[in-house]
């Protein structure tokens, strides 16, 4: 069953009923000012950090889901009757609702008795604020009468604070309002030195900024006292929950069509200049009035609008395929490059899932994002890294987690998380492939933003190589820690205490328990490490990397091997997991997918028969699961692994994250088809159809799919951020469709289903275009390569020297 439908064209996914299975949301902002809508016009915006400088309020785990937004209410002056064209909260049975969720909007609207009204939500380019261009047409033989309310509700900035200290919060709300404007100025007469405002382009007939005021007593945001009254009180919030309400009265007549827009914004003022007069307790207008008069003009908005749409074409622009399988262009040219960039933004801070309050950016997890978008801003992906590499640690280990406002390592969560240092050295390898900028690496980079420890980011990674070689366990695999990328597969924790984070709680020395995965990730680094330490004319460097990684691999295939697939991990007894010795978790994806990927047993049939197993054990219809059997109860040795139900997240969910390894490893065996059908078991586009079955958004990635083993298989949680979007992108495009950056050029090795003829696609790269056209000539992986009419030698296409900026590439696969 579906919601909704596909707008390839316009780049949108259109919902045709509200009440979709779960609030399918979308991302205002892509700079620094961002927000979260639901297809009911739920969410909140925020500037930078979702937990420190969060405009507007939202109430996660609601009843009814999805509460708190940017809500509009449409009256009828003549009978009385209200409601909200975006469904929520009002939720009247409207006609023709429709939700298009499109590249940084939303419009959101309906027809309720005869009159029209559609809101486009969006954050301009550069900006710091967000404008919602309501239009409202009287679709009636006669005229209508019609007053128009906007609310927002004030979050006091931290959303933690926010949710918890009401002894405090319920004293400091204060607002002002001038010319109409509604300014939110909690906490601005001492530290803060930021405001927020709301403000109409149409001369109001009245405003709200106390809540009670416009709710009414023991009244929701689904039926405002003041809204069915029909005139709101010019309330002023001294304290309580301060809020912003315009009210504009409109008369039109039949056929007659009205445009009204709202700002909504952040304002920061500099510390010597918050107050107009200087001696007074009044916000310095002056910065905010020049941009609220520029967006509030249907003009400067609709500019601003078209240049948002430039953006993402441009965007989008630098990678397009034209492929037999919709699913594929669908995701690859729209919504999966999207999500990327999502990603990026938000890390895992904030979704529907994500409260905003919870995580900062994952070392980890950002470098792994990485690989989806390095493409699209590769200036801003140079930042990432840098900021990244700064919060590394001097051992050569890193904060799992910094704080995007402060760049600073998060000291509850620490480090001792054995994998992460090697995604940097990932992430920083994607970068070079992408473009080419070597002096990246001569970058001074700070350990703990310790001034004074200033290394150059190539020293960080050999410092993260290093790392793993100086944690090495009794089979000489390396020591897992706290954890590796199963943040869940905690074998020093032994926590028997309700409460204990699983992540930071240690009760073992650590000196046991040993990875596999990790194994097979410090392979795969050291040799783009080598890579690397080539290019930059370091031979002793590069032969030590690659020693290292050629041993680790044969400690693979000795210590690492369980005869059919490769193990997991030992345990802190030193006994193995993802074994055929267990009677649960035998066998797992991590291990068998990452070592394959690297490359571990390509040589000698052991690959082959990882992944023959993978598809026999863990293979289901709605993805690829972690482990099997799934742990039916607690293990105090395994940890949080087991504290999920059977089929559930890490304990044996499909785990689309992992997914992409398995895509990747089967291409690296030369195997299309059966990467391109994993590839489809979890593209959301391939599921749109079992919406209710899925449940969350068609047109993204979730984390995770509930496995075979929970009641409820084939749904899904935790949609958006997730290394799932990069990891998909990048096994689609690099290695099913095989269009791959390398150090050299642009390397075309495509291993796509037998069944397909070919396909086409359109690459900038380094700033030229590529264009792709890829013909099968038999059923093979195998290259040949015509650059501008001329065939060359291999399957890399090296950048021109003469200056051209175009190149055509024809490849005859056989
Ligand atoms: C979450 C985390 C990620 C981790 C994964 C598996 O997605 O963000 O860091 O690797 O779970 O536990
Ligand atoms: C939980 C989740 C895991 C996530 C971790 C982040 O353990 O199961 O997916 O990575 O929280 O802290």
């Amino acid at each position: 069953m579906k919601f909704g439908y596909f707008d390839d064209q316009n780049r949108e996914y259109v919902i045709t009923r509200p009440d979709t299975p779960l609030p399918w949301i979308n991302y205002l902002g892509c700079q620094e000012y961002f927000g979260i809508i639901s297809n009911t016009a739920g969410g909140y915006s925020f500037y930078r950090d979702a937990r420190l400088r969060r405009l507007t309020r939202y109430r996660y785990n609601n009843a009814p889901w999805d509460c708190g937004g940017r809500y509009i209410y449409l009256r009828d002056d003549e009978s009385g009757s209200f409601w909200s064209p975006s469904w929520q909260p009002t939720r009247h049975a409207a006609e023709d609702y429709s939700c298009r969720h499109g590249m940084g909007y939303t419009t959101i609207g309906s027809k309720f008795a005869g009159i029209e009204a559609y809101t486009r939500y969006f954050v301009p380019l550069d900006e710091n604020l967000e404008i919602w261009q309501l239009t409202v047409s009287n679709r009636r033989a006669t005229p209508a009468r019609i007053s128009v309310f906007a609310s927002v509700e004030f979050c006091l900035w931290d959303a933690q604070d926010d949710a918890t200290n009401f002894q405090r919060n319920y004293n400091i709300g204060e607002v002002e309002v001038n010319e109409g404007v509604l300014y939110h100025k909690t906490e601005y007469r001492e530290r803060r030195n930021h405001f927020a405002f709301f403000a109409c382009s149409e001369p109001t007939a009245g405003f709200d900024t106390a809540r009670d005021a416009f709710l009414g007593p023991y009244r929701g945001w689904d039926n405002p006292a003041a809204v069915a009254s029909g005139q709101l009180s010019n309330s002023i919030a001294h304290g309580w929950a301060p809020i912003g309400a315009h009210q504009v009265n409109l008369v039109l007549a039949a056929g007659e069509t009205r445009q009204i827009i709202f700002v909504l914004g952040y304002q920061e003022n500099p510390v010597d200049r918050k107050f107009d007069p200087p001696d007074s307790q009044t916000i310095n207008k002056k910065t905010a009035e020049p941009v609220i008069a520029k967006y509030l003009g249907a003009k400067e908005a609709d500019a601003a609008f078209g240049r948002l749409h430039e953006h993402w074409d441009k965007l989008l622009g630098i990678f397009q395929v034209d492929t037999p399988d919709l699913h594929t262009n669908r995701m690859v040219n729209i919504w999966n490059a999207y999500q990327c960039m999502a990603t990026f933004n938000m890390s895992r801070s904030a979704s529907s899932f994500e409260s905003g309050i919870g995580r900062g950016l994952g070392f980890r997890d950002s470098n792994q994002d990485l690989l989806g978008f390095v493409h699209m801003v590769p200036a801003r992906a140079r930042e990432r890294i840098l900021d990244l590499a700064s919060t590394q640690l001097d051992t050569g280990g890193a904060y799992h987690q910094y704080q995007p406002l402060t760049k600073r390592g998060n000291n509850d969560i620490g480090s001792g998380f054995n994998d992460d240092p090697h995604w940097l050295i990932l992430g920083v390898a994607a970068y070079l492939k992408e473009t080419g900028d070597w002096s990246i690496l001569n970058e001074l980079v700070p350990y703990d933003n310790k001034p004074g420890t200033e290394e150059p980011l190539y020293a960080h990674m050999g410092r993260s190589f290093g790392y793993t070689l100086e944690r090495l366990g009794p089979h000489g695999l390396p020591l897992i820690g706290r954890a590796d990328w199963n943040d869940c597969l905690n074998l020093n924790c032994f926590s028997d205490t309700p409460g204990n984070s699983f992540q930071t709680t240690t009760n073992r020395d650590g000196m046991v328990a040993e990875s596999v995965f990790i194994a097979g990730l410090f392979v795969r680094a050291s040799r783009e490490l080598a890579a690397i330490a080539c290019h930059q004319g370091h031979p002793d460097d590069a032969k030590r990397f690659l020693a290292a990684a050629e041993k680790m691999e044969q400690t693979v295939k000795e210590h690492g091997w369980d005869g059919e697939w490769f193990l997991r991990a030992y345990d802190s007894f030193g006994e193995k997991i993802g074994s055929k010795e267990r009677d649960e978790g035998k066998i797992f994806i991590e291990s068998n997918g990452f070592c394959v990927l690297a490359g571990i047993g390509l040589d000698d049939g052991r690959a082959a028969k990882a992944l023959a197993s993978v598809r026999e054990r863990l293979a289901t219809k709605h993805g690829l699961v972690v482990h099997q059997p799934a742990y039916t109860r607690y293990y105090l040795h395994l940890g949080e692994i087991s504290s999920y139900p059977p089929g559930y997240k890490e304990n044996a969910g499909v785990f689309c994250h992992v997914n992409p390894w398995v895509m990747i490893a089967e291409t690296r065996l030369g195997h299309g088809d059966e990467a391109h059908d994993y590839y489809l078991r979890i593209n959301p586009s391939a599921r749109e159809e079992i919406s209710e079955v899925h449940r969350c958004e068609p047109y993204v990635y979730a984390q995770m799919i509930a496995g075979k083993d929970a009641p409820t298989f084939g749904e899904a949680k935790n949609s958006w951020l997730t290394g799932t979007a990069a990891w998909n992108y990048y096994a689609i495009t690099q290695w099913i469709l095989g269009v791959r950056p390398t150090y050299g050029g642009l390397e075309i090795a495509p291993v796509i289903p037998a069944g397909w003829q070919g396909f086409t696609a359109t690459r900038i790269f380094r700033g030229v275009k590529y264009k792709i056209a890829i013909e099968r000539a038999g059923p093979g992986n195998n290259v040949a390569l015509t650059v501008n009419g001329s065939p060359i030698e291999g399957n890399i296409v090296r950048p021109p020297t003469d200056g051209s900026n175009e190149i055509s590439i024809s490849a005859v696969l056989s």
